[in-house]
């Protein structure tokens, strides 16, 4: 039996503390080992009780609690994972600076795994030159510092400052155990688009023809690409019920023709757009305007006309130096395998990259996990190893950055 990855949940003191049981809960349950470390402050907004519960294990906020253990140098020596959730802006000071002045700070000057701030706080707090300093000098010594979420803070004021998800976080504390460099900020400064989940053609007011997509991958995308900096413009179909990624542009689009509309305007001035959505290939003719009724199947219901091939397009219509990235889902059959497909789909759609993915049994869709090869139209082959939809995100975003011009 492999032991679970440990994880140190540090919770500093602003109201997003009640949001870090949620993560507790996830990561527990996800089969990690989790000891929680609040601050004193925080534990003004969740009781030790909480996080010992949920746990399992003693919570102490000082360094002379359990004296014998020495649990500054244990804990941090220990840990696979720091995450701190949520991090404010007076934990993000300390920790800059090599502060020790809790069991949380000084654990963190311990700990040589990967560390990943999730920070949260008032927009003026977060924009505040002081702060930009220490997540720039935290990032600098190699701290995953998350952007935040915008939207509505404490109070009626909104804009961002606001904790990313637990899941998102949870998705992201997984990628960093599964590949410690996967967030480096190699997108700064770059604008991508990424399209995400699958479209539905309806048919009359209640029915349309879709597909299995969850949008998952797509969404990791998003994801990785605004942690490492990009400004991402999410273009999303039909999805599972997903937490909106944190510091992305969410543009909503429901058919074939909506997501083709809102992919071209988006792409203006990107750098590199990723078609990962699954798009209809044929749509119906006509939209009835009443529900369709059982024997009435004149004219046929299915008759269906080809959509417009997106992916072609973008590679057609694309500006100078922008770069384009496919998505290929392939079974084989009796003329090929999935990568003799998947070349010759490369060579059709003239795409940069195409990411392959074997699908059926139970792979790729509806699942959290992929894996596949990632093709160049340079004639570069590698393979895509089996892991979080987040870690392949983060190979695609590694193969991107550098053909950016
Ligand atoms: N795609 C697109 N517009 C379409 C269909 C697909 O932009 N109308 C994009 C998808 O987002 C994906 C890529 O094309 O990035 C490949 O999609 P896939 O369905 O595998 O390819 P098809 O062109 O439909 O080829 P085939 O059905 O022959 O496998």
């Amino acid at each position: 039996m492999t032991t679970p990855p440990s994880v140190l949940l540090g919770v500093a003191g602003g109201i997003a503390a009640y949001k870090s049981a949620e993560l507790l809960r996830r990561l527990t349950e996800t089969g990690h080992s989790v000891r929680v470390l609040p601050t004193a402050s925080a534990l003004e907004f969740v009781g030790a009780a909480t996080f010992e519960a949920l746990s399992g294990h003693p919570v102490h906020t000082g360094v002379f609690a359990d004296v014998p253990s020495v649990p500054h140098v244990k804990l941090g020596q220990q840990a696979d994972l720091v995450v701190v959730a949520p991090a404010t802006a007076d934990l993000m000071a300390r920790a800059a600076h090599g502060r020790a002045d809790d069991l949380l700070t000084a654990a963190l000057l311990t700990a040589r795994c990967p560390v990943l701030f999730a920070p949260a706080m008032h927009t003026e707090m977060w924009e505040h030159p002081a702060t930009r300093a220490n997540v720039a000098l935290l990032r600098e010594r190699g701290v995953v510092v998350l952007e935040p979420a915008s939207g509505r803070l404490t109070g009626r004021d909104t804009g961002p400052g606001r904790l990313p998800d637990p899941a998102e976080i949870a998705e992201l504390a997984r990628l960093l155990l599964e590949r410690p460099d996967a967030l480096p900020r190699d997108l700064a400064g770059r604008r991508v688009v990424v399209s995400a989940g699958g479209t539905r053609e309806a048919l009359d007011p209640v029915r349309f023809l879709g597909n299995r997509s969850s949008g998952r991958q797509g969404y990791a995308l998003a994801r990785v690409a605004a942690q490492r900096g990009a400004h991402v413009t999410l273009v999303a179909a039909h999805t599972a019920d997903l937490a909106a990624p944190a510091s992305v542009d969410v543009v909503r689009a429901g058919s074939a023709l909506e997501l083709r509309e809102a992919v071209l305007a988006a792409v203006k001035g990107a750098d590199a757009v990723v078609m990962a959505a699954a798009v209809a290939d044929f749509r119906p003719v006509a939209l009835a305007e009443h529900k369709i009724k059982k024997g009435s199947a004149d004219p046929d219901p299915l008759a269906l006309t080809t959509n417009p091939d997106i992916l072609a397009e973008l590679v057609r219509e694309r500006e100078p130096g922008q770069l384009v990235v496919g998505f290929a889902a392939e079974t084989g059959d009796a003329s090929g395998d999935v990568l003799h497909h998947a070349r010759a789909k490369l060579a059709r759609k003239g795409c940069d990259l195409l990411v392959v993915n074997a699908v059926g049994e139970g792979k790729a869709f509806e699942t959290p996990d992929n894996a596949g090869w990632l093709l160049g139209a340079d004639g570069s082959e590698s393979v895509l190893a089996p892991g979080s939809k987040a870690l392949l995100a983060s190979r695609v975003w590694d193969a991107v950055a550098p053909r950016l011009s």
